[in-house]
Formats: C-alpha cells, sequence, structure tokens
C-alpha cells in the first residue's frame, strides 16, 4: 500500500522492539525487587505510656499497646492483652473480678492465672518503671512476678 506511512514490516519492528522493552523492564524489576529482602516491622518491646496519673483507678485498656495498666493507689502493674492461647484480646469483667478472652472461652484471674482452658498459660506481667521523663516505662522483654509492683511517689 503506497499512501499508508507505517507499512507492515516498520509494524513489525515497532512491535519486536515494544515487546523487549517491556520483556527487559519485567526483568529488571523482578531483580530489584528479589534482591530487596522482605522484613516485617514488629512494634517495640519497649516503650513509654503516659504519666501515672493519667490512668484512672482500676484495669485500663491501651489496644495501641495491647496490654493492661492496673492501677490500686499509688502502685501500678502492667499486664499483656493478649491471649495465650491464639492472641486474641481478653477484655476486664468487673464485676467477676477476671478477664475473659471472646474467642474460644479462656478465663483468667486478676493475677493473670487461667481459670478456663483452653490458654494454656496465665497473661504475663511486664516490667514497668518511671522513665526520665515522668512517663511509665514498659518492657515486655521482661516477664516479673504478679507480686512485682511500680510504686509511684505522690
Ligand atoms: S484466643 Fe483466647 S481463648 Fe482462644
Amino acid at each position: 500500500m503506497s499512501g499508508n506511512p507505517i507499512d507492515r514490516r516498520r509494524f513489525l519492528g515497532f512491535l519486536g522492539w515494544f515487546a523487549s522493552l517491556g520483556t527487559i523492564t519485567g526483568i529488571s524489576w523482578a531483580s530489584v525487587r528479589f534482591m530487596t529482602p522482605n522484613i516485617l516491622y514488629e512494634p517495640p518491646k519497649a516503650f513509654k505510656i503516659g504519666r501515672p496519673h493519667d490512668f484512672p483507678e482500676g484495669v485500663n485498656f491501651l489496644p495501641e499497646k495491647r496490654i493492661f495498666v492496673v492501677r490500686n493507689g499509688n502502685t501500678y502493674k502492667v499486664c499483656s492483652a493478649v491471649c495465650t492461647h491464639m492472641g486474641c484480646t481478653p477484655h476486664w469483667v468487673e464485676e467477676k473480678r477476671v478477664w475473659e478472652c471472646p474467642c474460644h472461652g479462656s478465663i483468667f484471674d486478676e493475677k493473670g492465672g487461667v481459670v478456663k482452658g483452653p490458654a494454656p498459660d496465665p497473661l504475663p506481667w511486664y516490667e514497668a518503671r518511671i522513665a526520665s521523663d515522668g512517663r511509665i516505662f514498659i518492657d515486655e522483654r521482661r516477664i516479673v512476678p504478679y507480686t512485682q509492683t511500680l510504686t509511684v511517689k505522690t
């Protein structure tokens, strides 16, 4: 065809170059992606929360950290809010003074001990201390006995 600016041969040539460029781009992207490590960032295990007076008397749930801050006067304890069965979040039932897990029915007493399974282990208590800026510092890597308490001077 004489009036057509792109003849069949040139069109197939363009198509070949386009396919080659697409293949090279795809392989390059896959190579870069392969060289990039897959990293899952976990939240820090040690962190500060509010100042002691920020927490009212009783059991305070901090959903963003999945912990309970238990205040009794000027003493504080920090307990995990992760069920030891499959990781659901138990909730505090003040009338019964227990934590109940909504997923499979585990119940923990106020010391975190298992009252009813299937949870295999008690809720752990974390070390808490006052940081230099006056906030409560929690270290989830340090499991402490229920009897260990943070006492704050008033
Ligand atoms: S996750 Fe709590 S009872 Fe199963």
